[in-house]
């Protein structure tokens, strides 16, 4: 095994709960395992910007060779980024944006495409026609910023189709249920809620359970990884998949200290999975753990054969008799 890493990565991460952003990281793990030489150092902010600025400044000090960061607001963890930046430490942002352009490439979904696309589904959903409540995520994240601009000016189109009322639900399950209650009291005419997030979009469900109200209120979310078996199971009507690219930000992160070429702008496109869908992408998801697997059990039996090579070679006993 490799003493000193070629590559040391510090991983700023926002956040590590939740199916989405255990997904990441293992996107990440997948990709490494290709990369014996690469190492990946990553602090959890916990849902904090201050944590998060401290955690960035301790990464540098520790001497990373680059930094990929998901913040958690944008404007608050910007400095730290800058900092880093401007020592020459090349940025790599995923999923989630700073505020300024001190970063060398980014790696995420397009969240006002996320919002236009889910704008369009409740206007076909709703035959254009209805009442909708928008659950946000936590204010200061630039993927609440850019979900809710993209959905708003995806409802321009249908004037029939009116936001009466935002919810804000922190990304989380439980945070956005007494005002979500509050709202659909005050609004019994709401047929639709888009969540932004899948995890609030099963919140939401749980509400209108305690209300008795799940047949007559519709819910779309967003990612479409625990989503999908919501989907499945009628909970939310559909979900619009917005993918975590952890493999994507190992390979650009390698590709900038290889010195070799590299997009700046990686853009992880968007589709609607619905019932009409949901069963392939399943299967296609499991199709994939299995196929991980199947590489694992590959590294593991090329390091035996590795090991019996190097046995070899010290001329001890090399040849096996068996
Ligand atoms: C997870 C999460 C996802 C969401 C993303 C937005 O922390 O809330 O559900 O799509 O972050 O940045």
């Amino acid at each position: 095994a490799p003493t000193t890493p070629a590559y040391r990565i510090g991983f700023s991460q926002c956040s590590t709960e939740g199916p989405w952003r255990i997904a990441m990281l293992e996107g990440m793990q997948r990709e490494l395992s290709f990369h014996p030489e690469v190492q990946l150092r990553m602090l959890d902010a916990k849902d904090n910007s201050e944590r998060q600025q401290q955690q960035i400044r301790e990464l540098v000090r520790e001497g990373i060779d680059l930094l990929i960061v998901s913040p958690y607001e944008s404007g608050p963890v910007t400095p730290a980024v800058e900092e880093a930046f401007e020592r020459g430490i090349p940025v790599v942002q995923i999923d989630r944006r700073i505020t300024s352009d001190k970063y060398t490439a980014f790696v995420g979904g397009n969240n006002v495409e996320v919002g236009q696309t889910a704008a369009r589904y409740a206007a076909q959903l709703l035959h254009q026609r209805g009442n909708v409540i928008e659950i946000k995520g936590t204010p200061g994240s630039s993927a609440t910023t850019g979900r809710h601009q993209g959905f708003v000016q995806g409802l321009r189109t249908y004037p029939g189709l009116k936001v009466l009322s935002e919810v804000t639900g922190d990304w989380r399950e439980d945070a956005l249920k007494p005002a979500l209650t509050a709202a659909l009291k005050a609004h019994p005419e709401v047929s639709l809620i888009f969540a932004h997030n899948d995890g609030m979009g099963l919140g939401a469900y749980e509400v209108c359970q305690q209300l008795g109200i799940t047949k007559r209120v519709q819910i779309i979310g967003v990612d479409g990884l625990g989503g999908k078996n919501l989907v499945h199971r009628g909970i939310l009507k559909a979900t619009m998949l917005y993918s975590p690219g952890g493999e994507d930000a190992i390979r650009t992160a390698l590709r900038i200290l290889r010195r070799e070429p590299f997009k700046r702008e990686n853009t992880l496109g968007t589709i609607v999975i619905d019932s009409t869908n949901v069963l392939t992408l399943i299967e296609q998801a499991d199709r994939v753990v299995s196929q991980q697997r199947d590489i694992e059990r590959q590294q593991s039996l090329l390091h035996d054969l590795e090991a019996t090579y190097a046995s070899q070679r010290t001329g001890l006993y090399g040849l096996l008799v068996s």
